[in-house]
C-alpha cells in the first residue's frame, strides 16, 4: 500500500495546520476539506469546500483520496458528523482513515467508559466495523496525550493564570504528552508506514511529565499559590455540568479530559511507544523546559 494522497478534515483548527504543514513537507498531495474558501491556506494545498450535512458532499471531494485524516474538533461537533465523515470515506473507497483521536487512548476499556470518550470509542467502533466489511478500507488510530504546547498555551494542563493553580491528585502522576508538531511527524509517519500501522492503535510521546515537574519547569513553583483537587471530584463536575439547564457541555468536556489526564488510572503514560517507527523524538528536559517557559503566560 502506498498513500500520496491525502485529505485533512478540520486543517483550520488547534491541531490541524501543523499536520497539514508536516503532510506537505513531506510531498503528500494534500487536500484540505473545509467549510468555507480562505486565502490563508499554503498555496500547496487544493481546497475542497464540502457541507457537513451532506454525506454525497463529502464522498465527493473525498473521491480519488487514498487517506483522509480527521480533525475536526470532538464534542464541538456532532457525532453525527464524524460518523459521516466516517461513511463518506468509505464511500469513497479510501485506504486509510485516521479517525479524531490525537489525545487519551480510547482503546483502553476503563477511558472508554468515561462518557466524553465513549463517543470517540463508538467511533473508533464503528470504522472497526467497516474495515472489516471491506479489508481495502483500513484505520489508525493515533493516540499522543495532552497537547504540551498548546496544553500551556491554554492553561489546560497546568493553570499560572490565576488566581490558584489547580494540581490534581497531588500532582506527581506522570502523563505522556506530545506537542502538535510531533502529532504531525507521527501523522507523517504513519502514512508512510501504512502497512505497519494498518488496522491498530500507535502511540506517540515527546515527553512524560508530572503537574509538579510542568510547575518547577514554569519557575513559578512557590511563587503561584495551589489548590489540591482530586480528579474523581472532577467526574463528578463534569456530571454536574450536563445537569445544568442548559447544559454545559464544554465544562463537562474538560472535567472529564482532566480526569482522564490526571488520574494514574487511565493508562495517560503510555507502556508502549511507536515513536521510533513514526520518526518522533522524545524530547529532554531542557527542551521541554522551553516548552513550558514559551508557553506559560
Ligand atoms: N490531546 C489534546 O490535548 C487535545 C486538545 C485539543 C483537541 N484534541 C483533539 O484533537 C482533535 C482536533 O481538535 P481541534 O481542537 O484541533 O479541532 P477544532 O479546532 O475545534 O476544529 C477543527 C476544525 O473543524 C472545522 N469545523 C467543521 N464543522 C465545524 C463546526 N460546526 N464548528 C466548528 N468547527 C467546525 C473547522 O474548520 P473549517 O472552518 O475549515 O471548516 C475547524 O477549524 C479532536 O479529536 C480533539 O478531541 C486533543
Amino acid at each position: 500500500m502506498t498513500i500520496t494522497k491525502v485529505a485533512i478534515a478540520g486543517g483550520t483548527g488547534n491541531l490541524g495546520p501543523s499536520i497539514v504543514k508536516a503532510l506537505l513537507d513531506a510531498d503528500f498531495e494534500v487536500t484540505l476539506l473545509t467549510r468555507s474558501t480562505s486565502d490563508e491556506q499554503d498555496p500547496r494545498t487544493k481546497i475542497e469546500v464540502v457541507d457537513y450535512d451532506s454525506l454525497d458532499s463529502l464522498t465527493k471531494a473525498l473521491t480519488g483520496q487514498d487517506a483522509l485524516v480527521n480533525v475536526l474538533g470532538y464534542g464541538t461537533i456532532s457525532k453525527e458528523i464524524h460518523q459521516r465523515v466516517v461513511d463518506a470515506a468509505y464511500k469513497a473507497g479510501l485506504q486509510r482513515i485516521l479517525p479524531s483521536e490525537f489525545g487519551s487512548d480510547t482503546t483502553n476499556p476503563l477511558v472508554a467508559q468515561l462518557p466524553f470518550f465513549a463517543g470517540k470509542a463508538a467511533l473508533l467502533k464503528h470504522v472497526q466495523e467497516l474495515a472489516e466489511k471491506d479489508k481495502a478500507f483500513t484505520w489508525t488510530a493515533l493516540f499522543n496525550g495532552p497537547f504540551l504546547d498548546w496544553g500551556l498555551k491554554e492553561n489546560f494542563i497546568l493553570d499560572l493564570k490565576g488566581p490558584v493553580t489547580p494540581i490534581y491528585d497531588g500532582g506527581d502522576v506522570l502523563f505522556s504528552t506530545t506537542t502538535r508538531d510531533g502529532i504531525a511527524q507521527a501523522v507523517v509517519g504513519v502514512l508512510k508506514h501504512p502497512d505497519e500501522t494498518k488496522n491498530c492503535p500507535v502511540f506517540v510521546a515527546e515527553a512524560e511529565v508530572s503537574q509538579n515537574q510542568l510547575l518547577q519547569m514554569s519557575g513559578r513553583a512557590g511563587v503561584v499559590s495551589t489548590e489540591s483537587v482530586r480528579t474523581e471530584d472532577l467526574e463528578q463536575r463534569a456530571m454536574d455540568a450536563l445537569q445544568r439547564t442548559p447544559p454545559d457541555h464544554r465544562l463537562f468536556a474538560v472535567n472529564m479530559i482532566w480526569r482522564a489526564i490526571f488520574s494514574q488510572d487511565y493508562g495517560n503514560r503510555f507502556v508502549h511507544l511507536d515513536n521510533e517507527l513514526l520518526g518522533v523524538r522524545e524530547l529532554d528536559e531542557s527542551e521541554v523546559t522551553e516548552i513550558v517557559r514559551q508557553n506559560c503566560s
